[in-house]
C-alpha cells in the first residue's frame, strides 16, 4: 500500500507544483499591470520612481492581507493631520499609520520628517533599529531651508521629497489626464497681477525683481504686512486676476510648490514662474501653461509682455488650452505623502542606504 502510494505521488507533485507556479506569475502580474490610480506627472515627464518593483520571495513585508506599519516619527512641524484610509485614497491595501511611538519596536518603516529633527542627532530614534525597519528620509522644503543634512548620513534607506529621483516622490501637485475632453471655462477677470507673499525678504531674489517689475506695472500683493488673502477667499480674490506670480522662496531643482499648483492654477491665473529652469519646469507642466521670468531678457520685458496679452485676449486664452486634456490634481496633502509611503513599501522591499543625503539634496 504505501509503495503504491509512493508512486503516484510524483505526477501529483508535478501538477501541484505547476499550478504554484501559475499562481505566482499571474500574481506578478497582476502587480505589474494594476492600473495605478495615481496619474501623477509620472505618466509623461518619465519619471524613473514609477518603475515598478516585484515582490521578492522572502518578503520582509508580512503576507498579502496583513497591514504595514509605518510609524510617523512626529507629526509634519509637531501638528496633528487627518489621515484618511490608502484603500480609499489609492485603491491599494491599508497601512497602519501610527504617529504612537510604543509602535517603533513593530514599525516597518519609521518616516522621520526632516525639520522636526534637524536640529538635534538625540532627536532621531534612538532605541536600536530591528533589523528588517525602513527608515524614510521625509522633507518638501526647498535645500536651502533644510538645515544639518549631513547628520541624515548614512541613516536612511529611503528619501520621500519633492524631487523626482526620490524613492517616494512626493510633488506639491501634477497633472491629471481627463478622460473626456474639456471646455475649460476660464473665471471673469477683472484685475492683472497677483502675489501672495509670507516671507518678505528685501534681500531675496524674487523681492528684488519684483522691486524692478513694480516700476513698469501694478502687483496687488497680499500676505502678512499686506492685504489680507483669507484661506477661504483664495479662490475668490485670485481667480480674477489674469497673472499670478508663483515665485519661489528660493530656486532648486524640481523645487516647485503650492504657489504654482494651488495658488496659480488652482485659481485659473496664469502663472508667471520664478525658480528652476524652464526646461526643469516642463517635466511637470506644458511650455504653455506658464510664463517664465527667463523668457525675458529683464522685468520691463516681462512687464510689456503681460500688457500686450491684457488686450488680446486670444493670445491670453492659448495660456489654458492643455485645460482641455489635463488638470492640476486636487490639493496635495500630508496623507497624500503617507499613502505614497505606504504603496512604495508593498511594491518592494529591498532598499540600501543613501550615503550621502547631504551631497544629493541641494
Ligand atoms: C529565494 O530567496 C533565497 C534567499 O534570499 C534565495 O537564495 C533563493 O534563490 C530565492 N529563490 C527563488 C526561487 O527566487
Ligand atoms: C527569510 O528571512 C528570515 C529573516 O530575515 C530568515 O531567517 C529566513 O531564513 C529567510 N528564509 C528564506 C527561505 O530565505
Ligand atoms: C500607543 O500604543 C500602545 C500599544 O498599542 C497603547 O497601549 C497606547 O495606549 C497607545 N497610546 C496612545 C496615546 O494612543
Ligand atoms: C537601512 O539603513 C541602515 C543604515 O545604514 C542599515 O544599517 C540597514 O541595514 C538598512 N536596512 C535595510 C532594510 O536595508
Ligand atoms: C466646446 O465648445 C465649443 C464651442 O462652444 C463646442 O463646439 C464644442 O462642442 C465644445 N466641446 C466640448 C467637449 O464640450
Amino acid at each position: 500500500m504505501p509503495l503504491s502510494d509512493q508512486k503516484k505521488n510524483p505526477p501529483c507533485k508535478h501538477l501541484l507544483i505547476f499550478i504554484l507556479s501559475q499562481l505566482v506569475t499571474a500574481f506578478c502580474l497582476f502587480l505589474y499591470l494594476r492600473p495605478s490610480r495615481d496619474p501623477g506627472p509620472e505618466a509623461w515627464a518619465g519619471n524613473p520612481s514609477s518603475v515598478i518593483v516585484q515582490p521578492g520571495n522572502n518578503s520582509t513585508a508580512p503576507e498579502a492581507g496583513s497591514e504595514l506599519t509605518i510609524l510617523l516619527w512626529t507629526w509634519p512641524f509637531g501638528q496633528r493631520v487627518a489621515l484618511q484610509k490608502c484603500s480609499e485614497l489609492f485603491g491599494i491595501r491599508d497601512c497602519h499609520i501610527t504617529a504612537n511611538r510604543s509602535w517603533y519596536h513593530k514599525a516597518n518603516a519609521v518616516i522621520v520628517h526632516h525639520r522636526d529633527v534637524c536640529f538635534s542627532p538625540k532627536k532621531l530614534p534612538q532605541a536600536p533599529r530591528p533589523p528588517s525597519q525602513h527608515w524614510i528620509w521625509f522633507n518638501l522644503e526647498s535645500p536651502s531651508h533644510s538645515p544639518n543634512l549631513n547628520f541624515m548620513d548614512n541613516l536612511f534607506n529611503l528619501t520621500m521629497s519633492y524631487r523626482r529621483d526620490s524613492d517616494i516622490f512626493t510633488p506639491y501637485g501634477w497633472l491629471e489626464v481627463l478622460s473626456q475632453p474639456q471646455n475649460f471655462s476660464i473665471p471673469a477677470k477683472s484685475k492683472l497681477v497677483a502675489w501672495a507673499v509670507s516671507n518678505w525678504n528685501p534681500a531675496s531674489h524674487r523681492v528684488q525683481y519684483y522691486e524692478e517689475l513694480k516700476k513698469y506695472l501694478h502687483v496687488d500683493i497680499y500676505g502678512s504686512h499686506h492685504m489680507s488673502l483669507p484661506r477661504d477667499k483664495h479662490f475668490s480674490i485670485l481667480s480674477q486676476y489674469k497673472f499670478y506670480l508663483a515665485f519661489e522662496n528660493s530656486l532648486h531643482e524640481d523645487y516647485i510648490t503650492e504657489k504654482l499648483w494651488n495658488n496659480a492654477l488652482g485659481s485659473g491665473a496664469v502663472p508667471v514662474v520664478c525658480g528652476p529652469p524652464r526646461k526643469n519646469y516642463e517635466r511637470f507642466l506644458p511650455s504653455d501653461a506658464f510664463i517664465h521670468i527667463d523668457d525675458f531678457p529683464n522685468a520691463q520685458g516681462l512687464a510689456q509682455y503681460l500688457q500686450e496679452l491684457d488686450k488680446d485676449p486670444a493670445r491670453y486664452q492659448r495660456y489654458f488650452q492643455w485645460r482641455t486634456w489635463l488638470k492640476p490634481s486636487e490639493r496635495s496633502s500630508w496623507t497624500v505623502h503617507f499613502c505614497k509611503a505606504c504603496r512604495a513599501l508593498q511594491m518592494t522591499e529591498t532598499y540600501q542606504t543613501r550615503p550621502g543625503l547631504a551631497k544629493w539634496f541641494r
